[in-house]
């Protein structure tokens, strides 16, 4: 498969690294604000989940401008992985599910609350639905914890949400805090994810409700407490396919050459990640090492055998790969 192939395969993938965002997120974003004009009035807002920095470039680009000149612009970027520094944006290296991490995004809103949170974390999926729906779960409502410290009455969430069968459980957690409620997909979100993005607009908590970080949101029983509501009693909310109808489908495949005036060429990542966790086995894939059992032949093996008892040199591969190996454990 050549370096293109992506290029070809996903359009927006493409767009990302032409017009320099640091992930295709970024249309997501840009397309829920299209139809929702989130960033209206915005200049505090906090970026939970926001490695590579997609998201947060966009809101930077969006809330300070071009220029970077508005100063009284405050943007808090939160993620489990590094990300490389972002000009204006303030990073946080934790898990939005731990307290600590909470506290310190508070810290940086005392007295003055954010006017959007924004969050597009999702978990390393397994492939089993019914986990990877209960983890994307706790992460919404981690930020919707962490949204009710910070978040100005009246404010605005946005989060990526996994469509599943308990869905209308989150519905029903998020109305309890945002009277408007809508499920929105972008037009750059692919029709076979089953991601897509609550929209939650007038933070209006309950009267007396006191912000509180260990709350089990998720903890009820939900067969029994939701799934049999009928009538008025179950939240249905509206769903919404945004972005302009017209733009590049994102589970379709274009041609390299879009524009036939001009000529395809390669664009590098913007921002690759600086130090993701796959990176070992990166490194061992690049290098043929992967679960390849060396079966020694018998000749070899009298080598190997002959080498190891006069103790001899290592192969150049060897000693990169040994090195290497080295400076990544360290
Ligand atoms: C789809 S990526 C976000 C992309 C980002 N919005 C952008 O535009 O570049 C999901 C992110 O969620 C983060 N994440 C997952 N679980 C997390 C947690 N418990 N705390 C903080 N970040 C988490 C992952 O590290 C990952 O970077």
């Amino acid at each position: 498969m050549g370096r293109s192939s992506k290029d070809k395969r996903d359009i927006y993938y493409r767009l990302a690294k032409e017009e320099g965002w640091r992930a295709r997120s970024a249309f997501k974003l840009l397309q829920l604000d299209e139809e929702y004009h989130l960033f209206q009035g915005v200049s505090r807002a906090v970026d939970l989940c926001a490695a590579p920095g997609s998201w947060s470039q966009v809101l930077s680009r969006k809330i300070k401008g071009e220029d970077m000149k508005n100063s009284d612009v405050k943007i808090v970027a939160v993620d489990l992985q590094a990300m490389a520094p972002l000009p204006g944006v303030i990073q946080i290296q934790g898990d939005i599910t731990k307290v600590s991490t909470a506290q310190e995004i508070i810290c940086h809103f005392e007295g003055q609350p954010a006017d959007l949170v924004v969050c597009d974390g999702a978990p390393d999926v397994t492939g089993l639905h019914d986990i990877d729906e209960y983890i994307q779960a706790q992460l919404l409502l981690a930020a919707l914890n962490i949204t009710t410290h910070v978040l100005k009455k009246g404010g605005t969430f946005v989060a990526k949400i996994f469509r599943g069968k308990d869905i209308t459980l989150l519905y029903s957690q998020l109305r309890i805090f945002f009277p408007d409620v809508t499920c929105a997909k972008p037009r750059s979100s692919r029709n076979s994810s089953i991601e897509a993005f609550v929209v939650c607009r007038n933070y209006s908590p309950p009267e007396g409700y006191v912000p509180n970080m260990s709350n089990p949101l998720l903890d009820h029983c939900y067969d029994v407490d939701f799934n049999q509501l009928e009538g008025p009693n179950r939240v249905i909310v509206p769903f919404l396919a945004c972005g302009d109808l017209s733009a590049y489908d994102s589970d379709r495949t274009y041609p390299l050459q879009l524009d036939p005036e001009k000529k395809y060429t390669y664009v590098p990542p913007t921002q690759p990640p600086i130090c993701p966790p796959y990176e070992e086995a990166c490194f061992l894939k690049k290098h043929n090492l992967l679960t390849k059992e060396q079966v020694p032949q018998p000749q070899q093996e009298r080598v190997l055998q002959g080498q190891q008892e006069q103790g001899a040199a290592r192969s150049p591969l060897e000693a990169e790969v040994t090195d290497a190996l080295g400076k990544l454990s360290t």
